[in-house]
């Protein structure tokens, strides 16, 4: 991919650029990356109640689904050629401990939205965030003690969540907290329990992002973590070496995929760990990315199904093997319709 200073460039005017660009066939033949529903993973949000949605303001077009509902979107999506869903809930305030224990409840809405989708589309992969942050009274992705997240103890319940949720048929376990040893520690705890065919996803070089507000308002956090930061477990958006290294930490803790977060702002990262490290590469095309391309649009700045192509070609150009979008199911639908 990297082509040298040797590269031939030509000379105007026997060399004319715009010569294979004349003809859509022209265009076509010379084009260098493809963008397919394949590369497409749908992040979708759950709530509590029977046969309803619930609207996401900040992200305008998104909603939580009720479990019951959760059939009929995974079908879409599957039938539009997504190869996967993740899972992400909305969980009761009433439900939100300090200790988070609701995320090992075997009967969460995570996992009643797995076994829901598994049911009806056993050959749809599901994938499930680990981390405490939907569950824990303190809007953090760890147990927090004199006001410190602390390690190793959140790794203890991040296992015991993914059991659960493994257990409920989940596929890729993907743990989004950046604790250190995660990775290792959730791959010990699914093998000892006979689950080595599960996949782990690593959010690995996760930072701390003001893009993720919307999502915080689609799982009704926001208002647990009183506007502390989670600069102490999450990246520095200044950092870009310090990304490598934790993408080789997980990969040689056992990681079978990693990914990059947020996305857009964030590509130069992606680009530079598929080159030095050669793995599959997933970035998460974040909830602030979402709510600034669909807002602009519906304020008629943009052309949103331009834009939304154009976007998702930006992460496989820089290497992605995937994405994960809100994006998903219009993107392969406007696919479909090229
Ligand atoms: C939680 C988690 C976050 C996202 C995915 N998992 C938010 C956070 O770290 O606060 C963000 C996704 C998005 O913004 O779309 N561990």
């Amino acid at each position: 991919m990297t082509r040298g200073p040797s590269t031939p460039v030509g000379v105007f005017p026997q060399t004319r650029m715009r010569r294979n660009r004349r003809w859509d066939w022209s265009r076509r033949l010379v084009r260098e990356n493809a963008l397919t529903p394949d590369d497409l993973i749908w992040p979708v949000f759950v709530c509590e109640g029977k046969n309803r949605t619930e609207d996401v303001a900040t992200m305008p077009g998104v909603v939580r689904y009720s479990v019951d509902r959760l059939a009929a979107a995974a079908g879409e999506a599957k039938s539009l050629g997504i190869p996967a869903v993740a899972i992400f809930p909305a969980t009761p305030a009433e439900a939100k401990t300090p200790g988070a224990e609701e995320a090992w409840n075997p009967n969460n809405l995570v996992c009643q939205a797995v076994r829901t989708i598994k049911d009806a589309h056993p050959d749809m992969g599901v994938m499930c965030d680990v981390a405490l942050d939907p569950f824990n009274s303190d809007g953090h992705d760890g147990i927090v003690r004199d006001g410190h997240v602390v390690n190793d103890e959140t790794l203890d319940a991040l296992c015991r969540q993914a059991l659960v949720q493994v257990e409920a048929g989940c596929d890729v376990i993907a743990p989004s907290d950046m604790m250190d040893g995660r990775i290792g520690a959730l791959r010990k705890a699914l093998d000892q329990d006979g689950h080595d065919r599960v996949l782990l996803m690593s959010y690995a070089a996760k930072y701390s992002s003001g893009f993720y507000g919307p999502f915080r308002d689609a799982i009704e956090s926001a208002g647990f973590l009183k506007g502390e930061s989670k600069d102490t477990y999450q990246m520095d958006p200044a950092n870009s070496d310090e990304a490598l290294r934790e993408v080789a930490l997980d990969i040689e803790e056992g990681a079978d995929m990693v990914m990059v977060k947020p996305g857009m702002p964030y590509l130069d990262i992606v680009y530079r760990v598929k080159e030095r490290l050669g793995v599959p590469t997933f970035a998460y095309n974040v909830s602030g990315e979402y709510a600034m391309l669909r807002i602009a649009a519906d304020n008629g700045a943009l052309d949103y199904n331009r834009v939304v192509l154009e976007s998702l070609m930006a992460f496989k150009r820089a290497g992605c093997n995937g994405v994960l979008t809100y994006f998903a199911v219009d993107a392969a639908r406007l696919l479909h319709d090229a």
